[in-house]
């Protein structure tokens, strides 16, 4: 496994980071308890020590799940959850006031069961709240002991000029980055260079299609998986017709070096991002050790030239 140190932190985390967002049983079609769990013990034996959830998940399975996976090894790794986007009556919105701020942080230690979050994350900005007003809120959390440092997601090149005056105080910054989604790039380069963080990719499979395993007659997903909204651009209409012709060149690659397509996929942002840690959803032990195999091996850069040109 490949480690980095997260900026202005102590966090040493494995570049494979396995996502939280399918363990919350919610929106990715059928998972189970019992295969999520020798997920989690899958990616422990295999180096990974940085698990990312947040409280929606699955409105709070996703930590539950983890926490009663990681049980007694939970010292041993970095949990990092978010805050801030709440299911009230029915419909989502975005809430960063310092009250939630707590009551959220307090609420997702105890469905990890622990006494403390390593990386605490912005899930989205609200409307209202000033950065100086969350900043100052998680300082009063990282003073009580509750969390370690606090990260960024979703966030913008408008916001650079607010978070100026935190630099050094925000380890990580989260984007949708993948070889279907490199929109968010030149933002995220100018942001974590900028605010001196490390950049998190979230969909770095593109939810699945970079994966190899979908072709344009498999995509039909149920109505209770995300996916089968059009929203979720990389399965549908010409997106869906564009990832899969990605895809045809990510296997010839991946057969080069005899490697699953995923870990190319993989592969590719850990050396085209050499600053960044890779956050991959997984809902079983297989699809775990697939994405082990982005770790430890590199891209040539003809490969990576090839992947960058085949994905722009
Ligand atoms: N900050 C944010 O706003 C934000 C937003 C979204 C996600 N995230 C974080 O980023 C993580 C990663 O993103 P994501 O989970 O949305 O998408 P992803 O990692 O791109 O895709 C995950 C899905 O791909 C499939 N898969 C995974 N590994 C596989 C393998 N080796 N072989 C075949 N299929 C495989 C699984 O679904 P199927 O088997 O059903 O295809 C899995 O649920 C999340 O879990 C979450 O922690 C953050």
């Amino acid at each position: 496994m490949e480690y980095i140190t997260l900026k202005n932190s102590d966090l040493t985390v494995s570049r494979l980071c396995m996502g939280g967002c399918p363990m919350g049983g919610y929106g990715w079609g059928a998972v189970q308890e019992d295969e999520l769990i020798e997920a989690v013990h899958t990616a422990l034996e295999q180096g990974v020590n940085f698990f990312d959830t947040a409280d929606t998940y699955g409105l709070g399975q996703s930590e539950k799940t983890l926490g009663k996976a990681l049980g007694e090894r939970r010292k041993d790794v970095v949990v990092a959850t978010k805050f801030g986007v709440r299911i009230v009556g029915g419909k989502t919105i975005y809430d960063n006031s310092p009250e939630w701020i707590s009551e959220a942080c307090e609420a997702s230690l105890r469905r990890l069961g622990t006494d403390y979050i390593d990386l605490y994350q912005v899930h989205y900005r609200d409307d209202v709240t000033p950065i100086s007003a969350v900043v100052e809120a998680l300082d009063r959390l990282k003073k009580k002991g509750y969390i370690r440092y606090y990260g960024l997601s979703n966030i913008h090149n408008e916001d650079i000029a607010e978070l100026m005056p935190y630099v050094g105080k925000f380890v990580s910054f989260q984007d949708e980055y993948s070889l279907a989604c490199r929109k968010n790039e030149t933002d995220m380069f100018n942001i974590s260079d900028k605010i001196r963080v490390n950049p998190l990719t979230w969909g770095s499979l593109g939810q699945g299609i970079l994966t190899g395993k979908y072709t344009k007659d498999n995509v039909n997903f149920k109505s209770d998986d995300r996916r089968s909204r059009d929203i979720y651009v990389n399965f549908h209409g010409d997106k869906l017709m564009k990832n899969l012709e990605i895809v045809e060149v990510m296997k010839q690659i991946a057969a080069k070096y005899d490697k699953p397509v995923s870990a190319v996929a993989i592969r590719f942002i850990l050396d085209y991002l050499p600053e960044s840690a890779v956050l991959c959803g997984a809902k079983r032990p297989d699809q775990v050790l697939g994405n082990v195999e982005g770790a430890d091996w590199k891209l040539d850069a003809d490969d990576l030239r090839i992947l960058d040109e085949a994905s722009r």
